[in-house]
């Protein structure tokens, strides 16, 4: 009954920030979402897996609103969708999950009209949504990004990342808005401070382009949100001091947290040492948290549009069976 078809879409969570380039460096993770979405008599949803908990089953989802600014962009109207969604991605814990909604999201939307909307163009749109690029074109790009945008319009490059670059991240069992994260924030810093983080975030930018894994941990640091935001994670402190010392290339908050996340070289042998490390003096400080290894998602947000006379007979769990989930 649909004149649009179906689409499927696969989309990684993604880290920001990376230490010191708050706001304009970010990167895609192994960790994913999938959609699917088609027109439909009504709005419905169908949504899967722990993290959907408590998600909204109304038009006030995420899914469904971005959908509908899609349309509207594109100029068409399809008022009722049914919307079915798997993640992986913890929600308010540092690791891009509404940026994921957002860009999956958009891109379902776009797939499922044949896809006039460009990449550039979904990635102004996300990026107006959510304030800052960093997440968002993680998302949509793959990879590693670093982004400017100028309140309408967001240049970026991507770069891929190194090949030996692998990623551990501590995932502390409690949720961190980033509402609540940014508003600990100053709203000044001395010349000195802002000199100490453009300086790591251009060499940190660089290493990662030119592959020097052995720059990455003194490119790291950030005197911009991090030394505001240790207070709201128990153990961030200590973690971010000595992470190094067990076998860490480098550590930071994941985006406003309370993630953190470790890059560790694949050939580091003291990475159970780390895990050790990290999951301890998380407990150290009262707050039981797991720990995972994932590496860098070179492939952004991939959607494809399924035409209803060559609809799959896949169905969308077993799309997803065998994937790498949490
Ligand atoms: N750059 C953002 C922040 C990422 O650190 O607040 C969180 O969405």
């Amino acid at each position: 009954m649909s004149m649009y078809g179906r689409s499927r879409v696969k989309v990684p969570a993604s880290t920001a920030n990376l230490g010191p380039g708050f706001d304009t460096l970010g990167m895609a993770l192994s960790l994913y979402a999938w959609i699917e979405m088609e027109e439909s008599a009504e709005t419905e949803f169908h949504l899967y897996g722990d993290e959907m908990a408590g998600v909204a089953k109304d038009k006030s989802n995420l899914l469904y609103q971005v959908a509908q600014m899609v349309f509207s962009e594109a100029g068409v109207t399809i008022p009722e969708l049914s919307i079915t969604m798997y993640s992986d991605i913890p929600l308010t814990r540092g690791l891009g999950s509404s940026a994921s909604a957002i860009v999956g999201g958009m891109a379902a939307a776009n797939a499922m009209i044949g896809s006039p909307l460009s990449n550039a163009q979904l990635f102004d749109m996300a990026t107006a949504l959510e304030k800052h690029p960093d997440n968002v074109g993680a998302s949509l790009f793959g990879g590693i990004i670093t982004a400017v945008w100028d309140g309408e319009h967001t240049d970026y490059i991507r770069i891929e990342p190194p090949e030996e670059l692998e990623i551990l991240v501590v995932i502390p069992e409690f949720e961190l808005s980033t509402s609540k994260a940014r508003g600990v924030l100053p709203s000044q810093i001395t010349v000195g401070d802002a000199v100490h983080n453009i300086s790591r975030t251009s060499l940190l930018t660089a290493a990662l382009a030119a592959g020097r894994l052995d720059l990455i941990g003194r490119a790291m640091q950030d005197r911009l949100h991090q030394p505001y935001r240790a207070p709201l994670v128990p153990g961030m402190e200590k973690l971010l001091a000595e992470a190094t010392g067990h076998g860490a290339l480098g550590i930071a908050l994941s985006g406003a947290g309370p993630t953190l996340l470790c890059m560790v070289d694949r050939q580091e042998s003291r990475k159970p040492e780390l895990e050790l490390f990290l999951k301890q003096t998380m407990e150290e400080h009262g707050i039981p948290a797991r720990t995972c290894w994932l590496l860098p998602s070179s492939s952004g947000v991939v959607a494809e549009r399924i035409e209803i006379n060559q609809m799959q007979n896949e169905s969308f769990l077993d799309m997803i069976k065998g994937e790498k989930h949490l």
